[in-house]
């Protein structure tokens, strides 16, 4: 019986799900940093945190979307060439980067519910509800929790882009050229 080849790049849908959710990430970092350093009196404020706010409630479904993919597509197997500590790294690297890509935005849902001020909408079109019994304690604690956690994956996403390029300029003579397996 013949033994189908090893695949050596991810699916279409891996490919497309991951440059989609590494730009809205991206984009959520940099608003989140920008939305909170504004003076309360700037009519731009509300507008970024009901953008942050509708975005982020978007990730969880898509990153949902993208595990089952994970688990449902063949994965490629990282290059023989790579040494044991890259490949112990680059999967815990991955881990983490899917463990935050959840814990984030439900941190960040779970905070507003705490808050109970506002109604949690998802860009006008409807609202979350409302489960949680307000505790401004609970939310203070949380709003730490979401700050603290988006930064320590701004650290893993720098992590991770210093790895893929180290793989392909770096390593002379290997073929540990990631990169080509996730454009
Ligand atoms: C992957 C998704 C998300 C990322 C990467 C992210 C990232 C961030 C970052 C970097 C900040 C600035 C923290 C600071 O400097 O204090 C922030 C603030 C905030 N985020 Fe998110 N966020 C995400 C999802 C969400 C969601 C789903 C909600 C609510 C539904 C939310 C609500 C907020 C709020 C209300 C603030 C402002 C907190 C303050 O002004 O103290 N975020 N977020
Ligand atoms: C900044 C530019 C980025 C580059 C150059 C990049 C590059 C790559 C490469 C080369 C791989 C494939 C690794 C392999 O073949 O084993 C990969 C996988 C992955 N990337 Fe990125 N990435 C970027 C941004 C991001 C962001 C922002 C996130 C999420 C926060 C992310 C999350 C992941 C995850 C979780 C995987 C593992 C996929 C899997 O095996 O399930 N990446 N990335």
């Amino acid at each position: 019986m013949a033994v189908a080849p090893a695949t050596t790049k991810y699916s279409i849908t891996m490919r497309l799900l991951h440059w989609l959710i590494a730009i809205l990430i991206l984009g959520m970092i940099v608003s989140g940093w920008y939305m909170h350093g504004l003076p309360d009196e700037e009519p731009l404020k509300e507008e970024l945190y009901g953008l942050h706010k509708s975005f982020g409630i978007t990730l969880l479904p898509l990153v949902i979307i993208r595990l089952l993919a994970r688990f449902s597509s063949p994965i490629p197997e990282l290059p023989a060439q790579m040494s044991w500590w890259e490949k112990v790294l680059s999967k815990l690297t991955h881990f983490l980067l899917y463990l935050l890509m959840f814990a984030i935005p439900l941190s960040g849902i779970i905070m507003m519910d705490y808050l109970g001020i506002f109604p949690l909408e998802w860009f006008g079109v409807f609202t979350m509800p409302d489960l949680i019994p307000d505790d401004m304690d609970m939310f203070e604690q949380l709003e730490e929790v979401h700050e603290i956690l988006a930064y320590s994956l701004l650290a893993l996403i720098i992590l991770h882009f210093v790895g893929a390029l180290k793989h392909r300029f770096l390593d002379k003579g290997k073929d540990t050229d990631v990169l080509k397996r996730i454009i």
